[in-house]
This record gives structure tokens, sequence and C-alpha cells, in this order.
């Protein structure tokens, strides 16, 4: 990795404000782990609170609405999440094209959405568990990653800084059970290759790709030793700061870089 590792905290529908303490805890030992970069994305509810006091994490939405504004009942624009202390969005989350039917042409509307408004994007991609066994995992995961991300010339000329990838084998979220690491690599590896293609070497070589899909501390060490993992989205362990800084010692130690 020649990038700062970055674990990125999905809390996805979790925490009111009694989880305030816990993002308090998680900035204050982000600080003890400047090799590492650490961000939050809490509920939209909590993101500005988090930010008010966060010295050390970025604050970042699951999603936004990929219209500036208008009449969205329940939606959210780019510019409020922003306004909100956002720099960044998680988008095309697989529960996001599952649970809301999102298509790789609305993920990458909202890309270019939240490219405009100065945000940061975590662009998720990932197969299927039928995808996988029949083989296609490869080809399924770079033709959704080339359509849902907008083309090199609507993107920002400094798309290593605004754009991370997140590779998530759907069938690894939430399961306890994380991709190999042999699989991993593979992935992460196309995925890189796809990435120069699209934006060429200078900076396809240096977006940084995370892992996401049952990362805890006990998996997480040998997963950064991985070729091209530059960091992991996390969701079940980073609800509370132990495990969630538990995956960040082990992206700090010298053996994960
Ligand atoms: P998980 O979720 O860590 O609970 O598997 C990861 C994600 O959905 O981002």
């Amino acid at each position: 990795m020649t990038r700062r590792p970055y674990i990125v905290g999905n809390w996805k529908m979790h925490g009111t404000r009694a989880m305030l303490s816990e993002a308090r805890t998680i900035d204050r030992a982000a600080q003890r782990h400047m090799k590492v970069e650490v961000a939050l994305a809490p509920p939209y509810t909590l993101i500005h609170p988090i930010h008010r006091e966060a010295e050390q994490i970025a604050v970042g939405a699951q999603d936004c609405h990929e219209a500036d504004g208008g009449a969205h009942t329940g939606d959210i624009s780019a510019a409020m999440v922003a306004d909100a202390g956002a720099s960044f969005v998680i988008l095309g989350h697989s529960e996001r094209r599952q649970n809301h039917r999102e298509t790789d042409a609305l993920v990458r509307a909202k890309a270019e959405a939240a490219l405009a408004a100065g945000l940061k994007i975590i662009m998720c991609c990932g197969e299927s568990a039928d995808t996988r066994e029949s083989g296609k995992a490869v080809a399924f995961v770079k033709a959704q990653l080339k359509a849902s991300l907008p083309p090199a010339d609507a993107m920002p000329a400094d798309v290593a800084e605004r754009l991370t990838v997140a590779y998530e084998p759907i069938w690894a979220i939430g399961t306890g059970t994380a991709a190999t690491t042999d699989d991993i690599a593979e992935m992460h590896g196309e995925i890189r290759a796809l990435l120069i293609q699209l934006f060429g070497e200078e900076q396809g070589s240096e977006v940084r790709i995370l892992y996401g899909g049952s990362v805890k501390p006990d998996n997480a060490a040998e997963i950064f030793a991985v070729p091209e993992v530059g960091g992991a989205l996390v969701g079940g362990a980073s609800l509370t700061a132990d495990s969630l800084m538990g995956i960040a010692l082990a992206a700090s130690e010298p053996s994960a870089n």
C-alpha cells in the first residue's frame, strides 16, 4: 500500500444519540493510530453530531439522492449531507441495490451528484453467491463497477483523492464468513487493472480498494496482507470502538503494509 490504510465503519441502520459516546471513543483512539485513516458512516441523523465533536475521523453518509433538491419526500441530497458535515458518501452498497432496486445507472448518477457537491465517494461492488458459483464473479464485478462509475471525463482530475472502491461480495456481508485471501487477491488485482484502464496509470494505481464482508479484528491482518487491499469497509464489527480499532490496529502493523 502506498497510501495510508483506510478503515471505514458503516453503521447501516444502527445508532441513536446513545451511540455518540462510541463515536467519541473511536475518534480518540484514531488519534493514537495516525498510520491509519479511520472514518465513520453513521445514519444521517448522527452525521452532524459526530462531525461536530470529531477531531480525527471523517464522517460520511451511506447514500444520497441523485438530484440537487426537489419533490423527493424522504430523500436527502449530496449537498445536504455535505452541509451536515459529511466529507464522503458510500454509494452502490449491495443492500441499497437489493432493497431499493438501485441500478448501475442510478448509482452513477448519484456518484456524479456527490462529486459535484464536493464529496468523496466510496463506490461499492460485489457479486452474489450464485454469480460466484457460476464462475462469473470477476466479469460481473468489473462490468458493475464500470457501469456505476462516472466516465473519466466526468471525474475530477484528482480521481485517487476523490474515489475509493469497496469490493464486497454479497455472500460475505454480515455472514461471519469473509472471502478467501485468494479470491480477494484475484478480484482486487482485476479491479486495479480496470481502474488503470479507466483513469490512467497515475490516478488508477493510487485509488484505494477496500475489502468488505465480515472483516473482524481476528481476520483483518491476513486480509490487509493481500496485495491491493487498501483497507476495509466494516459493518457489524464497526459498532464498537473495541472491534473497529482492533481492525485499525491490524492495519497499522508492519505486516499489513
Ligand atoms: P459486515 O458488513 O462487515 O457486517 O459484513 C460490511 C458492509 O456491508 O459494508
